[in-house]
């Protein structure tokens, strides 16, 4: 299989003649916390992201999942310039964001937006939703006064919210009801690919349906490109095109969602979703879930990171690291023995069906998607109270 060319891509031709260019590319991407010199000690040196080469197409929901520290977060913030990496690049439409004057990149970031995960914390709870909403339209600048409250009751209407809670104050809506604020933030700058990291998983269940549905119909409504961290593996294959697997500040697997569901091809996927047998409706029988912890990024294992707790892991495991491989189907995946461990697991067998919660929130989604396609068809310009609860 063809090894990945420096940018990330497989080699020149793969993508074809009529292949739009994606919409940001990484190319070497890490990013070191610490290491500085503190007085008599120098603070110890976090991994975070190690050498990161990956493409975002335009439109497409990409997922970036993996154990909590695996550098999930940190690769978002440096794909959208949220964070300056210890080195690689990131070109967004063409433009290297490394060599953009703080002016043209102040200018740029309106079309890169992140939502967070803590809706209440990441809202000032001093100003009050027209200031959070509005804010954002006069950096960007060029608006008057009456231009921006006018786009202000536009954007809250395009996430569900009431006109005339413009004037009210954070600490005065419900988690759901904040989280939209967040989203009408991001949009107030006209993004066009917008970070959301763990966007609802500090929200009930209930809620968590409004906004990834809300996230989903934005994205078509608005052409946006979406980025989405999370570790709610029901959330990712409802959301997500494609989905991109980290350990250890590394991309292991990446493949389209239906695929790498289906049949994971790198160890630590593959536990990763044995640990959680029932987000997949096929698994092989020998996958065990994973043991033990996640290294530390200050001390990581030599060659495969996985090494230390993959079950496949042979002497050259500890001695090189496997390069992110292009596989049939535009699929990549890190391992030295892929093709063996896939060939060796190739009885799959059906397991037990989707858990009984899991179809749940599958079926709540879906429910709650046709609900909406079918109000927006007919809708007045005014969100309804059966909008507000999908
Ligand atoms: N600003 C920071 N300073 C020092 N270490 C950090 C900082 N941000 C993240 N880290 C460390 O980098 C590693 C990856 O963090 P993060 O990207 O938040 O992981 P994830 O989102 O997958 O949970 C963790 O070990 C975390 O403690
Ligand atoms: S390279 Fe070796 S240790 Fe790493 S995932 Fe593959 S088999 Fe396991
Ligand atoms: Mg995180």
């Amino acid at each position: 299989m063809a090894p990945l060319t420096q940018n990330g891509q497989a080699p020149t031709g793969r993508r074809g003649p009529t292949a739009p260019p994606p919409i940001l590319e990484a190319s070497g991407l890490v990013k070191h916390f610490g290491g500085k010199r503190m007085l008599l000690k120098r603070s110890p040196l976090v991994r975070a992201v190690n050498g990161i080469s990956m493409s975002v197409k335009e439109g497409e929901t990409l997922a970036v999942v993996g154990e909590s520290g695996c550098g999930k977060s940190t690769l978002g913030r440096l794909l959208i310039r949220l964070l300056e990496p210890s080195a690689g690049d990131v070109i967004y439409r063409g433009r290297n964001l490394g060599n953009l004057t703080p002016d043209e990149l102040r200018r740029l970031r309106g079309e890169l937006q992140i939502i967070f995960q803590d809706p209440f914390a990441s809202l000032n709870p001093r100003m009050s939703v027209s200031d959070i909403v509005s804010e954002p339209i006069w950096l960007k600048g060029g608006s008057s006064r009456g231009e921006r409250r006018d786009k202000v009751v536009e954007i809250l209407r395009t996430v569900g919210l009431r006109p005339d809670m413009a004037s009210r104050y954070p600490h005065e809506f419900s988690g759901g009801q904040r989280q939209r604020i967040g989203v009408a933030r991001a949009l107030a700058s006209d993004p066009r690919l917008i970070l959301g990291d763990e966007p609802v998983s500090a929200l009930d269940v209930s809620i968590q349906a409004q906004i990834v549905n809300l996230l989903e119909e934005l994205k078509e409504r608005l052409k946006l490109t979406l980025i989405i961290v999370a570790h709610d593996l029901a959330v990712i294959r409802h959301m997500s095109d494609r989905v991109a697997v980290m350990y250890l500040g590394e991309v292991v697997e990446l493949a389209t969602t239906d695929t790498l569901y289906d049949a994971p091809l790198h160890p630590y996927t593959q536990a990763l979703f044995a640990a959680i047998p029932q987000a997949s409706a096929v698994a092989r029988h020998s996958i065990k879930p994973l043991d033990g912890d996640v290294p530390s990024p200050t001390n990581p294992p030599s060659g495969c990171k996985f090494h230390t707790r993959c079950p496949h892991a042979k002497p050259l495991c500890n001695e090189a690291r496997p390069q992110l491989e292009a596989v049939e189907g535009g699929r990549r995946v890190a391992c030295h023995f892929w093709r063996e461990i896939a060939a060796a697991g190739s009885d799959p067998r059906p397991i037990a069906r989707p858990s009984a919660r899991l179809e749940k929130r599958l079926a709540l989604y879906t429910a709650c998607q046709a609900g909406r396609a079918e109000l927006l068809s007919h809708r007045s310009s005014t969100p309804t109270a059966k909008d507000q609860t999908c």
